[in-house]
């Protein structure tokens, strides 16, 4: 019976996690209801996933879903005016508009700041190495999305200031992203202070005439200029380049053969071009992009959806469709089908609201891979999943320095067997505080509250004067029923 528990536990990092997220999918889809209409999947095959993306009747982004209420809650404060959840209109027109203009600028810049970015945060680390990390040998043991998280608040503070990020105000923006994406993937509560402390910089900086860009008329007050900023530059584009780079880096970690390939010619575009679309072909940012129908769509065919269909477009399971062996990691199957042709959209789709940082995205992870690659060989025996929330535990190796082979080893039989465990621990806590969020998101009802304000016939100063919903009670997820990053 000893013999049986002692089994029962010593197999749990191989069983337990798994358990505990299908648990959490249906408890989830239990919390939040009917969920939307999940695309490939019943009368929508993978055939014509593009087609009802690119529907114009399509684009409802936030009114009339209840899962709008649990992104709301993840991407406060000022979820109203973040890009991604306005509806279309003018006020969207002028931050789409605001948001391309300030990520523009040419490629060569735009490399360079990024080089000068990572270089800066590179050489912070003791022996060339450590983000809140070890450092043992000349290896340095870090988690690569926060160190990463660093280079990225650098970067998009320049883009955003047009002046370098003064110590201490890295930190606040780290702060904030790494609030966000934590609690998105449901590893910690919210912290509003953490995120209220980014927004008063904001303010700050807004209030002294510090911000080089003319922003949209319609972001009426400072506070809604703050947000948008906030939002946009330094939760959605921190978050974003963190985990891009991320996964981009733990994949050169494990695939050896690779790494050595574009180590040893930095500069092979179409190599590294090639890792890049597998990489985020196999780990793509978004599980699920949501839409919700604004009119009747027939596409003919017998495939039709009422207004109000809340559609969840699928892009793991749209990537993984037609393509043979679509599970292995294999960057030369892009030399075998053209882009074009494959089931590929890292950015979402041109008709429908495609991301704005599809030219720069590619830019400058390119530029930062090179950096890290000319200072580090890179390390890891870890799990490699979508949604990483273990951040990417990794060995950097500072280049001419190898370490002793066994001790390499032995770091990375420590870190296989943390890995596992942790694992354990991380997915019971998801579990607890995924419900939690979902319960509190759905309590708050932050759209379903916004857009019923929106459309009460009262005097529109008693509106301007009513709180914006930043959800800042308290202190993420899946809506149908994934989380949708
Ligand atoms: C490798 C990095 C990135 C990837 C893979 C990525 C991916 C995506 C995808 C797939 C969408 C569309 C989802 C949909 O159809 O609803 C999207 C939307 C968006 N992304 Fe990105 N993104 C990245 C980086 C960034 C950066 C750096 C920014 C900086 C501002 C950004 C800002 C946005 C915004 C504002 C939207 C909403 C667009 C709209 O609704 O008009 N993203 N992103």
């Amino acid at each position: 019976m000893a013999a049986l528990g002692a089994g029962f536990a010593l197999s749990a990092p191989y069983w337990l996690p798994k358990a505990v997220v299908a648990l959490r999918v249906r408890a989830f889809a239990q919390v939040n209801g009917p969920g939307g209409v999940v695309v490939p999947g019943g009368q929508v095959g993978p055939d014509r996933f593009e087609e009802l993306y690119a529907h114009p009747a399509a684009n409802g982004r936030s009114r009339g879903a209840g899962l709008s209420d649990l992104f709301w809650y993840w991407l406060s404060p000022g979820p109203e005016v973040h890009q991604e959840h306005l509806e279309a209109g003018p006020l969207y027109d002028a931050v789409a508009r605001t948001t391309s203009a300030i990520l523009a600028g040419s490629s060569a810049d735009l490399a360079a700041t990024a080089t000068r970015c990572a270089a800066a945060v590179l050489d912070g680390l003791p022996s060339g190495g450590t983000s809140g990390g070890m450092t043992s040998g000349g290896m340095t043991l870090v988690r690569l999305r926060d160190l990463m998280m660093q280079v990225w608040a650098e970067f998009f503070h320049e883009l955003v200031f047009h002046d370098p990020c003064p110590p201490g105000v890295r930190g606040l923006i780290t702060d904030n992203a790494a609030d966000v994406v934590d609690s998105l993937k449901n590893t910690r509560l919210r912290h509003m202070d953490r995120r209220r402390r980014l927004t008063r910089y904001l303010l700050g900086r807004l209030a002294a005439g510090e911000v080089p860009h003319e922003l949209p008329a319609g972001l009426a007050t400072a506070r809604d200029r703050a947000h948008y900023l906030q939002g946009t530059f330094f939760s959605t584009a921190v978050v974003q380049m963190s985990e891009a780079m991320a996964h981009l880096l733990l994949v050169l970690a494990t695939e050896q053969d690779v790494q050595r390939r574009l180590a040893a010619h930095p500069d092979d575009d179409h190599d590294l071009g090639n890792v890049m679309n597998e990489t985020l072909r196999m780990y793509p940012l978004f599980g699920i992009a949501h839409r919700i129908t604004t009119a009747d769509i027939d596409l003919g065919g017998g495939v039709a959806y009422p207004t109000g269909t809340v559609l969840c477009f699928d892009y793991p399971a749209y990537h993984a469709s037609g393509w043979s062996d679509p599970q292995v990691f294999d960057p030369g199957r892009w030399d075998r089908v053209p882009a074009r042709s494959a089931h590929h959209i890292p950015f979402g789709i041109a008709a429908n609201r495609p991301c704005p940082a599809w030219r720069l995205a590619p830019l400058v992870m390119r530029a930062v891979t090179r950096e890290v690659l000319r200072r580090f060989a890179l390390h890891s025996s870890v799990s490699h999943t979508r949604s990483l929330p273990h951040r990417a535990p990794c060995l950097l190796v500072a280049r001419g320095r190898p370490a002793p082979r066994g001790r390499r080893w032995a770091a990375l039989a420590f870190l296989r067997l943390r890995d596992r465990w942790e694992d354990v621990g991380r997915s019971l806590v998801q579990f607890g505080l995924g419900l939690w969020m979902v319960r509190d998101a759905r309590r708050q009802r932050l759209t379903e509250r916004w857009f019923a304000r929106q459309d009460a016939p009262a005097a529109p100063d008693a509106r301007a004067a009513q709180d914006t919903p930043d959800g800042g009670e308290g202190h993420e997820v899946p809506g149908c029923p994934h989380s949708g990053r």
